[in-house]
């Protein structure tokens, strides 16, 4: 069993270290994603379909699509697919992301887009269902999974995702980008002590708070799981701008808050301007502070040089400053899987087979 393991005590832990191994393999399927983007052409809008992590996967894609293609995107769960997706048609791609490539709301709403639009499942298991059922296929080489809360396919999911966009897009620059991560990724595992005392400082606590905006909010969501799925502590993600709406109701003293806030990507969006996107830093640490003012405990994700966050967190987890925001949702998770396993081996918890949860959901 240990052997299976290569020597970790639990398979969470191995597969969150094979990341940086799982994201140069991944990166390796350049030439598989080419050939694809050559069969597709003719793209308008992109509907991306998914449950669970992959979801949030899902997410990402729309604002790198969006932010940086100007593509129409979608981001839908599969169970809501068949209540809102009838704005398909033949120059919708609709793409598929399912680690198992079994999950049965995900099949059941690829059925449904093959009668209406192009299809592309990104998937991780060879010769699953959906495999066979979409017109396109990608493989995210992140070998078997066996935790049943996803992390390396993620990774292996968005590698696919950013590398889809720099095909269609024309952008070499973000494949540059993604060849720098193996190694920060590293650089993030060997904090390992960092992130066990952090989870010693908030393992009794009953409710989370997990907060970002623009691309920090898909890794909000995604943290917040982690924690849920295997920790059973109670996890919210927030938009950050959607804090003053509701959930800052929920702050108390001590209340933990991770705010993920990475250097801020700069764009030029001719429907914003380009401040809008130069604030997503600023506005979160605003959020930040107000947070901190009513009595939580913040555990900051930002750049090793952002003084200003720093000095208003109670923990913080720095990065290296040249990963910016538009790229960050691959590195700034893996902190959070951590924090997550380790809440979980401290209170007595099984991470690899938490209640109530199957690898795969085959029932709707
Ligand atoms: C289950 C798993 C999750 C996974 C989700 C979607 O809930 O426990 O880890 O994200 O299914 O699975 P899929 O295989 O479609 O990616």
């Amino acid at each position: 069993d240990m052997a299976e393991k290569g020597g970790y005590d639990h398979f969470m832990l191995k597969e969150i270290h094979e990341q940086p191994q799982v994201l140069r393999d991944t990166l390796r399927e350049i030439k598989a994603i080419q050939q694809v983007v050559d069969e597709i052409r003719e793209i308008k809008r992109i509907c991306f379909v998914a449950c669970g992590t992959s979801y949030h996967a899902a997410l990402v894609g729309k604002y790198l699509f969006e932010s940086i293609l100007h593509i129409p995107t979608d981001a839908i769960i599969a169970s809501e697919f068949q209540y809102t997706a009838n704005a398909l048609d033949e120059e919708t791609l609709t793409i598929f992301i399912t680690q198992s490539g079994e999950t049965a709301d995900t099949l059941n709403a690829l059925r449904a887009a093959n009668k209406k639009s192009k299809t592309l499942a990104i998937v991780n298991v060879l010769g699953s269902t959906a495999t066979r059922e979409a017109d396109h296929v990608i493989y995210t080489r992140a070998g078997p999974e066996i935790g049943v809360a996803a992390t390396k396919t993620y990774i292996s999911q968005l590698a696919c995702i950013y590398m889809l966009a720099a095909t269609i897009g024309q952008k070499p620059d973000i494949i540059e980008d993604l060849r720098k991560l193996p190694e920060e990724m590293e650089k993030i595992l060997e904090k390992d002590e960092l992130i066990k005392d952090i989870a010693k400082t908030y393992k009794d606590e009953s409710d989370f708070l997990f907060i970002g905006r623009g691309f920090s909010y898909p890794t909000a969501l995604e943290g917040a799981l982690k924690l849920k799925e295997i920790t059973y502590i109670h996890a919210e993600a927030y938009a950050s701008g959607e804090l003053k709406h509701g959930p800052i109701a929920l702050i108390e003293k001590g209340t933990p808050v991770v705010a993920i806030a990475p250097p801020p990507l700069f764009l030029k969006s001719e429907v914003h301007g380009d401040k809008e996107f130069r604030n997503s830093h600023t506005l979160t640490l605003s959020n930040v502070k107000e947070v901190k003012s009513r009595g939580a405990e913040v555990i900051g994700l930002g750049s090793e040089d952002d003084e200003e966050f720093k000095k208003n967190t109670s923990d913080y987890i720095s990065f290296n400053p040249s990963i910016r925001e538009e790229i960050s949702p691959i590195l700034y998770i893996i902190p959070l899987q951590l924090l997550a396993y380790y809440i979980s081996v401290m209170k007595g918890e099984d991470p690899d087979h938490p209640r109530n949860l199957a690898k795969c959901v085959t029932v709707v």
